[in-house]
């Protein structure tokens, strides 16, 4: 077996049948003979790996393995779990307060771990302690099958399966069956020793059972990253009577922690009509294999998650149950909770991939954060502050700033230029003044001539994409989208369109409230540079741009430098539309690839797009500053306080983005939302059309650190599957 068997992923086995075939026929690679190879080589002491790498089960053959699997098997089966549903259930309820209490919380490191500590310890029969060490011990020892481990790693998991080891209690004790609840597999075993192997060793044995049932925590908390970022919908029905019927099964062929599973042809062989010459290795894709699964029978719960033959997983009723159990107990202790997308990682082989982080909101209550902010969660709070302009003003960032130049005796003329044509940050007359401007310059009917233009560059950014080696949807096509599309309509004409281009990111940063001293001194050099390279469109054969207009006529207030720096701002702020659009096809893609498919269809996105753009929102915030003291909802808020909205904890309250908040509402709701719907209801279809087979690359996105923003750095994706 080489090191390279997932180099060629065009050869992996995708069909179902053939899959089932190979995995049947073929043999799994002996990762037992490649450990003593490293001992010998390396003079390590590996005694304690290679004692519970003989003893798992992947590393039985024939005989030994069947009998095995045939003395395992009762214990494993429906109703031999039965009697430990009831432990699954209140291990569920503990988890979930864990959850509750926790000060930052994560549903990996407050829920899954929590629940796999106090679950498959006591229905394995080992006495492990309930800590962060014992558990990353276990994910260690998971690693063993691995293939190709290094030497420091295969020292790693050698000392932890020391550590492991005297948690299994020795032979006689309580948990051998004296004690009440339900038998353990240990005890088990040891009751049914004489059926065994006669070298099986069971604690060893047990370990091993310790480390792949891992698995059913990695995939649970795949399958509530699946769900949570799914429609909210999915997570209303997780709490309602009647879902553990086909729901499970559903998640577990989505949101498997196995994405590949590697044979080798011990000797010549045949299998899913392939012929293997000795030492050829097969590499099954069950991502895919569950896909097509799902397309030819119909059924959307069907799935080959736990694999196939002889080695099929004998943990296959143990993740159910967990899965029937623990989901919805989460689920109707916090109905309303929410993950930070950005903020989730994973850990991605090209065998598995599982969450390693989901940071999330476990309820959605507006609450006092600090002496000065307050977040706002609810609607209702939300209406108020969005319409009731008189009480709840933009942050004052002219003022702020002026009296900021004043202490500091720094010259802040262009931050103060910028801050006073920011929409944001405007009000009273002015800010009306402009916005009438900007409905007559800005209306349908002007983008209705734009259209053709913006078409014509969506078809340009899908050729670049279709010509990249290494396709990514953001620098791909939701970045590039941006300057082709919304400079023209804005009438933004650059001399150095490059150096202009590395500068714009910086233009997002005027919407972060209160920057420190060096950050605006930052962003006010980066809007000058940027105002620098800005030439006034001339008049061409296209459609009239946005800034022609209005430097045409002028709103009452508004010099030319200022409808400059107004149009500027526009651009900065233009950006949540790639964000937007990026988040919008990273969710399309983390659905079911026949769900996926169905947004090449204009209709279908027509009928979807509100429900998208609350769920896709860039801009996490909303800000207003207090004018007057009052109480609202559970909160009393002070003059001088800031509120803060959380954009998709209160968008995740909006069925099918009925009411959204992703641009604003009232006086100061977004100018640009008809240009970006226009463009998502556009680009996501076109994008879809032309790449029928789009399909994520493992969860290989990335984020930009920025806080007010959820934006994606890099989506890979693969064109076609
Ligand atoms: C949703 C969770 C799980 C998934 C996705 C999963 C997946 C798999 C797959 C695909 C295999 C076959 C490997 C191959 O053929 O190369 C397997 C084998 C295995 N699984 Fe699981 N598993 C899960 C949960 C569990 C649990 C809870 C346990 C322990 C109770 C467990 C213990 C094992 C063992 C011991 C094997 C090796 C069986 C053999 O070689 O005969 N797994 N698992
Ligand atoms: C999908 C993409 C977009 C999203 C999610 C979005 C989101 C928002 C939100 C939430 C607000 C309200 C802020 C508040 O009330 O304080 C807003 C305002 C604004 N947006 Fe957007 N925006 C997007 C695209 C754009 C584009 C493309 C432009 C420019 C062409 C733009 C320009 C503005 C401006 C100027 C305001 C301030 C309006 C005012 O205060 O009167 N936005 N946007």
């Amino acid at each position: 077996m080489s090191r390279h068997v997932w180099s060629d992923p065009a050869g992996f086995v995708r069909d179902p049948q053939s899959a089932a075939e190979v995995l049947r026929v073929l043999d799994l690679p002996r990762l037992d003979t490649y450990h003593e190879a490293v001992a010998r080589a390396s003079g390590l002491d590996l005694s304690a790996l290679h004692r519970l790498s003989r003893n798992t089960l992947v590393a039985m053959t024939g005989d030994d393995h069947l009998r095995t699997r045939r003395v395992i098997a009762p214990f494993f089966s429906r109703a031999g779990l039965a009697p430990w549903r009831d432990a699954v259930e209140q291990a569920s309820h503990a988890a979930a307060e864990t959850l509750a209490t926790a000060p930052k919380p994560d549903l990996v490191r407050d829920f899954s771990a929590p629940l796999f500590l106090r679950t498959m310890p006591a229905i394995l029969g080992l006495d492990l302690p309930q800590d962060a060490a014992h558990f990353d011990a276990v994910e260690t020892v998971q690693r063993l099958t691995e293939p190709y481990l290094s030497v420091p790693a295969l020292r790693a998991l050698d000392s932890a399966v020391r550590q492991l080891l005297p948690t299994c209690p020795p032979p006689g004790s309580d948990a051998d069956g004296n004690e009440e609840g339900p038998q353990s597999l240990l005890a088990y075993l040891r009751m049914r020793q004489a059926d065994l192997p006669a070298w099986l060793e069971p604690e060893y044995f047990v370990l091993g059972i310790l480390a792949g049932s891992n698995s059913a925590t990695q995939s649970l908390s795949f399958a509530l990253h699946g769900l949570l970022t799914g429609p909210a919908e999915d997570w209303a029905a997780a709490a309602a009577p009647g879902w553990a019927g086909t729901a499970p099964q559903r998640l577990l062929g989505l949101y498997q922690s196995t994405r590949t599973l590697v044979r080798v042809a011990s000797e010549p062989a045949t299998a899913g009509g392939c012929p293997y010459a000795a030492g050829q290795t097969a590499v099954v894709d069950i991502v895919d294999a569950n896909s097509c699964l799902r397309a030819r029978s119909g059924n959307p719960a069907a799935h080959m998650t736990f694999g196939s033959g002889p080695h099929k997983c004998p943990g296959a009723f143990l993740s159910e149950q967990v899965f029937e159990t623990a989901i919805p107990v989460l689920a109707r202790r916090f109905p309303d909770l929410t993950l930070e997308p950005e903020r989730c990682r994973f850990v991605l082989t090209p065998m598995m991939q599982a969450p390693t982080a989901l940071p999330c909101t476990p309820r959605q209550v507006s609450q006092r954060r600090s002496a000065r902010l307050c977040d706002i969660r609810d609607m209702p709070s939300a209406k108020r502050i969005l319409r009731d302009d008189a009480v709840f003003a933009p942050p004052p960032m002219e003022r702020h700033l002026a009296l900021l130049a004043d202490k500091s005796g720094r010259d802040f003329g262009t931050a103060i230029r910028i801050a006073r044509n920011a929409m944001f940050f405007m009000e009273g007359p002015r800010h009306t003044a402009l916005r009438a401007a900007l409905a007559r310059d800005f209306d349908a009917a002007m983008l209705a001539r734009w259209m053709p233009r913006i078409d014509a560059a969506i078809a340009r950014a899908l050729d670049a994409l279709a010509q990249a080696a290494k396709p990514d949807l953001v620098t791909g096509f939701s970045d590039p989208l941006r300057p082709e599309a919304v400079r023209a309509v804005l009438g933004i004409h650059i001399e150095d369109p490059e150096r202009f281009e590395a500068l714009a990111p910086g233009l997002q940063e005027v919407l972060e409230p209160w920057l420190s001293l060096r950050d605006l001194t930052r962003v006010q050099g980066c809007f000058a540079d940027a105002l620098s390279l800005m030439r006034d469109p001339v008049p061409g054969d296209g459609p009239r741009p946005l800034l022609t207009s209005l430097l045409a006529d002028p709103p009452e207030g508004f010099t030319p430098d200022d409808l400059r720096a107004v149009v500027l701002v526009l651009y900065g702020a233009s950006f949540n539309l790639s964000h937007t659009l990026a988040n919008i096809a990273l969710w399309l893609l983390s659905r079911p690839a026949e769900e996926r498919r169905q947004a090449s269809d204009p209709a279908w996105m027509d009928a979807h797009l509100e429900a998208l753009i609350a769920r896709g929102s860039g801009p996490k915030y909303i800000y207003r500053q207090v004018r007057a003291d009052l109480r609202l909802g559970d909160l009393d808020l002070k003059a001088g306080d800031t509120a803060r909205l959380v954009v998709h904890g209160l968008n995740r309250a909006c069925p099918a983005g009925a009411g959204h908040v992703s641009f604003g509402k009232g006086l100061h709701r977004c100018v640009g939302a008809r240009l970006s719907r226009e463009i998502i209801r556009k680009a996501i279809p076109a994008l879809f059309t032309r790449f029928p087979g789009l399909a994520p690359v493992g969860q290989a996105q990335r984020y930009h650190p920025m806080s007010q923003t959820v934006a994606l750095s890099a989506l890979p994706c693969a064109l076609t599957s």
